[in-house]
């Protein structure tokens, strides 16, 4: 196979892939927007809205001037909120994470009111692992060894109100997949936004804080770096970015507030059940594709190197993948039709 031919491929096979399936904050767990079906199906969520880029839901933003590098491309604001209190913990569980998608995740707290748009909010880090030096690997690959959970606490000392967290996973494999450019190469920024009201009595003014676009340059070391290249400095990483804010970060005040089902954004109990099952049978079959992939490109360098022994060739793979993924678009069109009877998504 030529190399030329395989980032074409991959693009025509991918799915969901470096998603956010569900965020928990302080202890209840609250849908993330799912952008292959939610917008048909009216889904209410504490997610940001955004639009496809280029009819693909989940594009990665290349550039760090793209304003949809903040939270995605031209973002709305949620129709719910979650509710947490400051000290408690949150859980941004991802989905189709990649392995040779190497680089940092991070997480921003803003404070954000009715009216202003992402790039207006002052965002401060809350969380941006690099490379994990003692274990050798990738934020992306310990994000693999938690079943894709990244958990962290809320500064027990911001002020109460309404705040984005924005996460963020920064692929950085594309900055040079072989001695020459491929198309879709680059820095890939794949965020999401989600409104949360703290409960706090805190006071502090946290710090240091960015905008997006602003908060990262082209050439920052930490945006520019090409991890294929140079796999022998990967421990000198440089996570871009300002320094996590230091804050406090103490235990939460007071009881933590009971949120009814429906104020998270899930469907009724047996609809959300099939919902889920099918995002999960979706997943599977996209990480189908980067299993596949991993196998016939095994060292990330377009190609270049003799596929490994028992990777399926691509023609039966192809085959067979498209048959699957028509079988799931006939499940989709069904779980449409009960949502709509049930007056929960549009016709
Ligand atoms: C946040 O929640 C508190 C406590 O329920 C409530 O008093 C406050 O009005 C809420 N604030 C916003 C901005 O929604
Ligand atoms: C705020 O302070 C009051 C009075 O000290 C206390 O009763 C309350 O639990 C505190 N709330 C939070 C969210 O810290």
């Amino acid at each position: 196979m030529k190399s030329a031919h395989i980032p074409l491929l991959f693009a025509s096979l991918a799915s969901a892939h470096s998603a956010v399936s569900s965020v928990i904050f302080d202890g209840t767990r609250y849908p993330a927007r799912d952008a292959r079906m939610d917008r048909d199906f009216n889904a209410r969520r504490i997610e940001w809205n955004f639009k496809d880029m280029n009819g693909f839901p989940w594009l990665a933003v290349n550039d760090v001037q793209d304003p949809a590098i903040t939270c995605g491309l031209s973002p709305t604001p949620p129709e719910l909120t979650a509710v947490a209190r400051a000290g408690s913990e949150v859980t941004v569980q991802w989905s189709g994470i990649i392995q040779m998608h190497y680089g940092p995740v991070l997480t921003y707290l803003g404070k954000w009111e009715p009216g202003m748009t992402p790039q207006e909010v002052n965002f401060f880090k809350i969380k941006g692992n690099g490379f994990d030096t003692a274990q050798k690997k990738w934020a992306n690959e310990e994000l693999i060894d938690t079943h894709t959970a990244d958990t962290m606490k809320i500064p027990s000392d911001i002020p109460p109100g309404t705040y984005i967290l924005r996460t963020e996973l920064l692929a950085l494999h594309g900055n040079t997949l072989s001695s020459t450019p491929v198309a879709g190469g680059g820095p890939q920024f794949y965020t999401h936004c989600f409104n949360v009201n703290i409960t706090s009595n805190g006071t502090a003014t946290p710090s240091p804080t960015v905008r997006f676009p602003g908060g990262y340059k082209r050439e920052d070391p930490g945006v520019a770096y090409a991890p294929m290249r140079n796999r022998n400095t990967w421990s000198e990483y440089i996570v871009p970015g300002p320094a996590v804010y230091k804050g406090v970060y103490g235990t939460p005040v007071g009881e933590r507030k009971v949120v009814e089902l429906k104020d998270t954004g899930a469907f009724p109990p047996e609809v959300e059940k099939e919902y889920e099952q099918f995002k999960k049978d979706n997943d599977a079959w996209a990480a189908k594709t980067h299993t596949w992939f991993n196998k016939i490109d095994p060292h990330g360098n377009g190609g270049a190197d003799a596929p490994k022994s028992d990777a399926e060739p691509a023609a039966q793979f192809i085959a067979e993948h498209l048959k699957e993924g028509e079988a799931l678009k006939v499940r989709q069109k069904e779980l449409k039709a009960k949502m709509v009877k049930l007056g929960i998504a549009n016709p």
